[in-house]
């Protein structure tokens, strides 16, 4: 059995699906601090195949032992956490509390079942502001964020955990910018409120809940001017997870860490015209100053994924944008 800590998330949901339609058993635990009940039915529709759930916290160490307890757990893909930037600079302690102290509780559960396999979510933003893209494994970490900081601190929990234990072995994903959704629409990424994040943002424009996109800044070193990232289908992100479990079930042991990305760099209005061409709507914006923060390039060197893990991004930015527009409109 895998079991998947925040399975009912954008990421997660995904994950899902591409497990269940492989034949394999899952149990899925969340405490639904920012996913929905109705995804567990989405899911099961859409792949056909049921699993386990429990409504569970990573912070309450009993309710995590009983699910390692009732099943024979394998593995552990672990997405559950905080995950908003803006809001981890606000409440740092919500978020190392959250992120650190309850990945901490799972990984002595783990050790208390005997479970020594995990495939962790962690994230490009380790990369701080990097010193040159396409950015490899290699490269130096930091960060400038709360949210960042706990997936660097977790990343040395683990590293330092491994060595400790020879039987732990672990996959840190570093994702670059997952956006898009399932193509039938019924599942994919709807964000509380007011979204952070571009894709959600231009799709709420585009379905008329918010008048205009805000672009952050057209005087950055790029193409255009607007900010570089690596977008990479939620879809391509999801199956990286399953080569991950297949790395995993190799006999060696330690740490493998790879970069999950396209290896492509688009910019913030190559992805508004992409969204405008495949969709056909129009996207107003406006250009306003930079967000602090913010950097002008991120992209990935996916080389290491591709020839250790067989994985590579398949689908291309039109499937992307399609795809989001699609579950925005199913959705809402
Ligand atoms: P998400 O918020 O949609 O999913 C996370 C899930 O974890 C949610 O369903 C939430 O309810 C659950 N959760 C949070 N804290 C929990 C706890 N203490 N106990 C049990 N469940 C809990 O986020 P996502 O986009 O699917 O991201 C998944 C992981 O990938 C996160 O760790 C995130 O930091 C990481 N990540 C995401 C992105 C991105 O852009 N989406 C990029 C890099 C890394
Ligand atoms: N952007 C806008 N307007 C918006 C939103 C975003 O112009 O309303 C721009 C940003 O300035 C940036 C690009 O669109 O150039 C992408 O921004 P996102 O907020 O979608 O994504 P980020 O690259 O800033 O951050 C995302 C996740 C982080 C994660 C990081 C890893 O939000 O959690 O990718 O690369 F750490």
């Amino acid at each position: 059995m895998i079991l998947l800590t925040g399975g009912l998330g954008y990421i997660g949901s995904h994950t899902c699906v591409e497990l269940l339609k492989r034949g394999e058993r899952i149990v899925i635990m969340d405490n639904l601090s920012n996913s929905r009940e109705e995804a567990m039915d989405n899911i099961k529709a859409i792949s056909n195949a049921g699993f386990i759930f429990y409504k569970a916290d990573l912070l309450d160490k009993e309710s995590m032992r009983k699910i390692f307890r009732e099943n024979k757990i394998d593995a552990v893909v672990h997405f559950a956490g905080l995950k908003a930037v803006g809001e981890s600079v606000v409440k740092p302690l919500a978020y190392y509390k959250n992120n650190v102290e309850g990945t901490l509780n799972l990984l002595e559960v783990m050790e208390e079942f005997n479970c020594s396999k995990m495939v962790f979510s962690s994230s490009a933003t380790v990369y701080g502001s990097p010193e040159r893209v396409p950015i490899t494994e290699d490269m130096p970490l930091s960060t400038t964020n709360p949210y960042g900081t706990t997936k660097l601190m977790i990343e040395q929990i683990l590293q330092d955990y491994a060595k400790a234990n020879k039987q732990f072995k672990v996959a840190i994903l570093r994702y670059f910018n997952p956006i898009g959704a399932h193509e039938s629409g019924a599942i994919g990424e709807d964000p509380n409120g007011i979204p952070n994040n571009l894709m959600p943002y231009i799709a709420r424009v585009a379905s008329g809940k918010l008048e205009c996109l805000s672009i952050y800044g057209n005087d950055y070193p790029t193409h255009d001017g607007t900010g570089v990232r690596d977008y990479i289908h939620v879809v391509d992100l999801a199956k990286g997870h399953l080569k991950a479990l297949d790395r995993l079930a190799k006999d060696d042991t330690g740490v493998f860490i790879y970069n999950l990305g396209s290896g492509r760099g688009y910019s913030v209005l190559d992805i508004v015209q992409a969204f405008e061409k495949a969709n056909g709507i129009k996207i107003n914006y406006k250009i306003v100053e930079r967000r602090p923060g913010d950097i002008a390039k991120c992209y990935a060197d996916a080389t290491k994924a591709w020839k250790e893990l067989g994985w590579k991004a398949e689908k291309t930015l039109e499937d992307m944008v399609r795809d989001a527009w699609n579950f925005e409109q199913k959705h809402r």
